[in-house]
This record gives structure tokens, sequence and C-alpha cells, in this order.
């Protein structure tokens, strides 16, 4: 009763942004992601009768509190699908996502985690009820079964069994580059749980938000399709700068930003006005994403790497979906 599996971490272009359903993890809107191949978490998950409750080691150190308890719950859901209430696991997790690149560890975690779990207790789902089972650990999750750009489903039904990802293209489609750069300060942090949540609760401007989710995403489809990318970046630049109002108008306001992420935003623009496409991107967090072609790597490398404020900058091409060990 033992598996390992490896999941990348994933960018949204349409962002996932406020819930409909907190306990199943049911999204408000559809969302797009690219999955990146240079960030993973690898997972070994292994049930042993003799244990009396799970033990969760990431990168070698023993978790408890809350990071642990997200860890036991999301096991709880995959022993009761599989009907082996009576067991548990010792799960040792692996994160190759440097923390200070602010890309979302969670969803490469979350994403390994139930592809290892589901399989040591000797379930054999397909991607999609894999896809399913992921969300239900952290939403953005369930994108990073499949690589290349992939597009979460809201789905309809109450029960959640519709919401999942599916894949659009594979990552071979597409040669991009995702540049995320690396700040020097640490901010203090509104998880993006809460800040969702606050979010769908109190911002006059959220209901516009999910307004225009429909268009960005037939858009940013027939751009990737196409392989237009000044269409898939302004769209998705566009997207987030929608995502990141809607903290403003929120109460009490917020905003992830700080003054170095201006600083990126800033930068960007002007790459752009000297004939570069690169547009940009932001989660929750203050860490800014940046997309471009491999053409101008090494304009658009200088051109971050001499911003005051930023200490490093790691980059990103199309990345794979789940993968056994
Ligand atoms: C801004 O997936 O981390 O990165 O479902 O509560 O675990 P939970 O949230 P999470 O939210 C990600 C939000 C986002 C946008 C996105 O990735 O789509």
């Amino acid at each position: 009763m033992k598996a390992t599996a490896r999941a990348h971490t994933n960018i949204a272009l349409i962002k996932y942004w406020g819930k409909r359903d907190r306990s199943l993890i049911l999204p408000m809107n559809n969302s797009l992601s690219l999955t990146l191949d240079g960030f993973y978490t690898e997972t070994t998950v292994e049930f042993h009768d003799y244990l009396t409750a799970d033990v969760f080691y990431l990168n070698n150190d023993c978790i408890t509190g809350k990071a642990y308890q997200r860890v036991t719950s999301f096991l709880d859901r995959v022993r009761e699908k599989a009907g082996r209430t009576d067991v548990y696991a010792e799960v040792h997790s692996v994160n190759h996502v440097p923390t200070a690149a602010g890309l979302a560890s969670s969803a490469s975690g979350f994403s390994a985690l139930a592809a290892a779990a589901s399989k040591a207790i000797g379930m054999q789902l397909n991607n999609q009820e894999l896809s399913v089972l992921t969300r239900q650990g952290s939403g953005s999750a369930c994108r990073s079964v499949y690589g290349g750009f992939v597009e979460w489903e809201k789905g309809l039904k109450e029960d959640g069994s519709d919401s999942h990802a599916i894949p659009i293209v594979p990552a071979n489609h597409w040669d991009i580059r995702v540049a995320a750069a690396v700040m020097s300060s640490d901010a203090k942090k509104i998880l993006s749980r809460e800040g969702m949540e606050r979010t769908v609760n109190t911002s006059s401007f959220y209901p516009s938000w999910v307004e225009s989710i429909p268009a960005d995403l037939i858009t940013i489809k027939k751009g990737i399709m196409h392989k237009d990318f000044e269409k898939v970046g302004s769209i998705a630049e566009a997207n987030c700068l929608r995502m990141h109002a809607t903290t403003l108008a929120a109460h009490p306001p917020f905003t992830y930003w700080q003054s170095t992420t201006f600083l990126i935003m800033e930068a960007v623009r002007d790459l752009r006005s000297s004939g570069v496409p690169a547009y940009f991107t932001i989660d929750a967090g203050p860490n800014v994403k940046v997309l471009y072609l491999p053409e101008d790597e090494e304009t658009v490398q200088h051109k971050l790497r001499s911003i005051a404020g930023v200490r490093d900058v790691i980059v990103s091409k199309p990345g794979q979906g789940i993968s056994y060990v």
C-alpha cells in the first residue's frame, strides 16, 4: 500500500477567485492555467495497519499544526472514498518549489498527495476522478493533474462531481516562458483562502469579476489554439488586474501588492513599449510572473534582474501533468 507521485505547480492565466462551496471547494468561476516544468512536489504515501494516526513529513521535517490538519483531513476524504477508514498513512513530501518564488506549492502539493494516496490505498482513478478528488484539497491543485494549458470547469452539480480540470493543449503545443521574479522582502500574508472569502462576501466589485470570466475564456482559448501570444498575454494581464481590483473594494479593503510589485509591472510595460511582447500575472501575493517568448529570454531576464528589490529570476517552461515514480 505504497505509491509515489510527482506533480508540477501551475500559474493561472484566468484566475480562480471565490468559492460557492467552502467544504467541497467549488469555485464561482472557471479558471485556466499553464502547468510549469520548473517547480514540482514529489510525495510518497504508505498506509500501515499499525498506525493510529497519519504522520506527515515535508522536506524531512515532521509537520504538526494547521498544515498537518489540512493533509490529514484530505486523507480522511481519500479513506472514505476508498472505504478504508481503518488505515493511516506515513506521508513524505519534498517540495522542489522555492517558496520565495511565490508560486503556490499547495497546487503541486495537493496534486501529488491525491495521486499518491489514492493509488496507495488501492483506488484506480482516471485523471478526471483524480482532479475531482484533488480539488477537495486545494482548488488550484485540481489543474495540476494535467500538463500544458488546462481549464478548471466550475461544474453545476451540488456534489461537485462535475467540477474538475480538463486539458486544453499539452505542454509541447507551444514553447513559451514564465519567469518568476523573486523579491527580497517577505510580506505579511493574507492567505488566498481568506482573501477570496472576504472578497466574495464584501467586495462590490465581485459580481462584475464573475461576469467578466466567460468572455476572457473564449478569447484566451482562441489565442492559445492559434499561438497568438499578444492575445493570450493581454487577456491574462487584464484578468489578473481585475482580480486584484476586487480586493480594493473589499471590506476591509486589502491588496497583495508591494512597491516592488509595481516596479515589475512598470518594467513589463516598458518592455512592451520597446517592442518586446511580455505580460505579467500575479497570484495572492506580491510576486510577479512574467510571460514571454523564448527569443526574448535575454532581454527579459536583464530587465527583471535590474529592478531594485528583485533578488532572483526563476524561469519555467510548460510542464507535464501527474506522473508516478
Ligand atoms: C489567486 O487554490 O490556493 O492563486 O482552494 O482555498 O486552497 P484554496 O485556494 P488556492 O487559490 C488560488 C488562488 C489564485 C488563483 C488561481 O490559482 O487560480
